[in-house]
């Protein structure tokens, strides 16, 4: 099943402190998107991949050193918030083609194409589908520094991407959340928004989203890992 991939990728980085955007944070020597862009430009199911990203940032992209087919890619500017940047992707794409679209954070290089490959099939049956694993701790609910309870995470999943599509349900949420004013930290709480339901798939517990200054030691051991 053939597809396409918006990669958000304008972001700033803040939480890691860098002073520069983290997808250019060196991970064994290469750029951390360019791990994450590899992934899908070595994946023979991917037909075009959608980068978001600042513009000024555009001739930095451009020379990252990729093991894949670059001609894939194609670049849209990024928004203010990531939202925004998926959005842009998004209307870069003929809202009439009958296709499947990925979302994918730029900040998770640890993706793999077995997992690409069950979420395409989820959402090519069920139009909507997520990747995420199962909640491992215990989680709580707290105010003002005080714990009120504690939840039953049996049913709670940690959420991850890809998130996967058919085309005319991520248009049809993206209408709505901006119609409504409506901010979500992913596609799939747009989706549930106009009532479709997602369905999940079991991801990995490597597939972590570089976001703060640990995950950088944790992201080379994933790398090393991998490697051997
Ligand atoms: N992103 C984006 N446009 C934005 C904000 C984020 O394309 N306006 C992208 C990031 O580049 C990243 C992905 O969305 O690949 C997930 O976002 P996050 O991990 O929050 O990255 P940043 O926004 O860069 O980090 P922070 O929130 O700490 O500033
Ligand atoms: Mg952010």
């Amino acid at each position: 099943m053939n597809y396409r991939v918006i990669i958000p990728a304008a972001g700033q980085g803040k939480r890691m402190g860098l002073g520069y955007n983290k997808l250019f944070l060196p991970l064994g020597g290469r750029a951390l998107i360019a791990h994450t862009l590899d992934v899908f430009l070595q994946d023979s199911s991917c037909e075009t991949v959608i980068l978001s990203t600042n513009e000024e940032e555009r001739e930095l992209f451009l020379s990252l050193s990729l093991k894949g087919d670059r001609s894939k890619i194609t670049f849209v500017n990024g928004g203010v918030e990531r939202q925004h940047s998926v959005a842009n992707g998004l209307s870069s794409i003929d809202a009439k083609e009958d296709t499947l679209v990925l979302v994918h954070d730029g900040a998770r290089p640890f993706i793999t194409r077995e997992v690409i490959a069950k979420v395409v099939q989820k959402a090519n049956d069920n139009g909507a589908a997520i990747v995420g694993v199962p909640v491992k701790d215990t989680i709580k609910r707290i105010q003002s520094s005080v714990v009120q309870e504690t939840i039953d995470r049996s049913s709670l999943w940690q959420i991850q991407t890809p998130q996967a599509f058919r085309l005319s349900i991520l248009h049809e949420a993206h209408q709505w959340a901006r119609v409504n004013n409506y901010l979500g930290t992913d596609e799939a709480s747009l989706v549930e928004k106009i009532s479709y339901p997602v369905s999940i798939v079991e991801g990995s517990y490597d597939n972590i989203k570089l976001t703060t200054k640990e995950d950088i030691y944790f992201g080379e051991a994933i790398l090393q890992a991998k490697s051997q």
